[in-house]
């Protein structure tokens, strides 16, 4: 059967938003205003340092300041604490990144809760999760903004559709329920959430008009768990093993893409889809705070 399925195109969108955010630094910089982002990176865990390096080359790409804080993997709570404090106090800096996950000596909610909220550019602060979820202006975390604006800017409002998350982890899937369901525009969908306890999830997947993978096991979603002519988005990273690539592996998804994009109307690649989203959606997170500082 052919592969009818548009594929939904993240670096072509995330291209078109930088774009625009370029314009919007240039317009600041015309204020006297370089948005800075500090990009703060404890140990050396390999995942996590392939991510800082791509978040400080971008702001590069932008016009947008990075200060770069790379602490040893025996850094203290107490030496992180104070780097945030100084950060928070920093006039040159607008928005405050820790690169997640934190070595196990630090007590990562601690280190959330001590970032000033007006500079949480992940959304991960619990003012801004709280606000997000009374539906009032606040930092939306970066992965959630890029699922909802792939949606956006490739024609399916989820406005009255039925959006079925799969996965509800505090960076993904419980701020997208609150971002989807938001009475604005781009919300407005009624959200269900499916995860490792629910019970027959197929029979739930089924009813998604557009069905958001986001649960972290490799190609989990099957042809038989969607609706034909859904809107698939799949917020997997994984890495399997395959003999055939030079590495020993390569990336999918959460969705076994090969079967579903047979049967849906439109679907993300991985890699290619949400990815290149997340990285994006930070740099307009953090211009947006340089615009409220300035
Ligand atoms: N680790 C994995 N994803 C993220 C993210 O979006 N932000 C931060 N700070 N750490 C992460």
């Amino acid at each position: 059967m052919p592969n009818t399925a548009k594929i939904i195109d993240g670096k072509l969108i995330a291209e078109a938003i930088r774009g625009e955010l370029k314009d919007e630094v240039a317009m600041l910089a015309r204020r006297g205003v370089v948005p800075g982002l500090a990009v703060v990176l404890v140990g050396n865990d390999a995942a996590s340092e392939v991510y800082v390096r791509a978040k400080r080359k971008t702001c590069l790409e932008l016009g947008i300041n990075s200060f770069d804080y790379d602490l040893p993997p025996d850094c203290t709570e107490r030496r992180l604490l104070d780097l945030i404090r100084d950060l928070n106090e920093d006039g040159r800096v607008h928005g405050i990144l820790v690169q997640m996950p934190l070595p196990k000596q630090i007590d990562s909610g601690k280190v959330l809760l001590a970032i000033d909220p007006r500079k949480d550019v992940d959304g991960f602060h619990p003012v801004n999760l709280g606000k997000l979820l009374s539906g009032e202006p606040c930092f939306v975390s970066c992965t959630p903004a890029g699922c909802q604006q792939l949606l956006l800017r490739s024609g399916y409002d989820p406005a009255g559709k039925h959006v079925v998350i799969v996965g509800r982890s505090n960076i993904v899937g419980k701020p997208l329920v609150a971002l989807l369901m938001q009475k604005a525009p781009g919300g407005n969908a009624t959200v269900t959430v499916c995860h490792s306890r629910t019970r027959d999830i197929a029979a739930i997947t089924r009813q998604g008009d557009i069905l958001v993978a986001a649960m972290g096991v490799p190609e989990f979603v099957k042809a038989d768990m969607v609706k034909e002519g859904a809107v698939v988005i799949d917020v997997g990273v994984n890495r399997v093993p395959d003999a055939t690539k030079k590495s020993g592996t390569r990336l999918v998804g959460d969705v076994d893409f090969a079967a579903v994009s047979q049967k849906v109307e439109a679907i993300t690649p991985v890699p290619g889809g949400v990815g290149p989203m997340t990285i994006t959606m930070l740099m307009k997170n953090t211009v947006q705070a340089a615009r409220t500082f300035a």
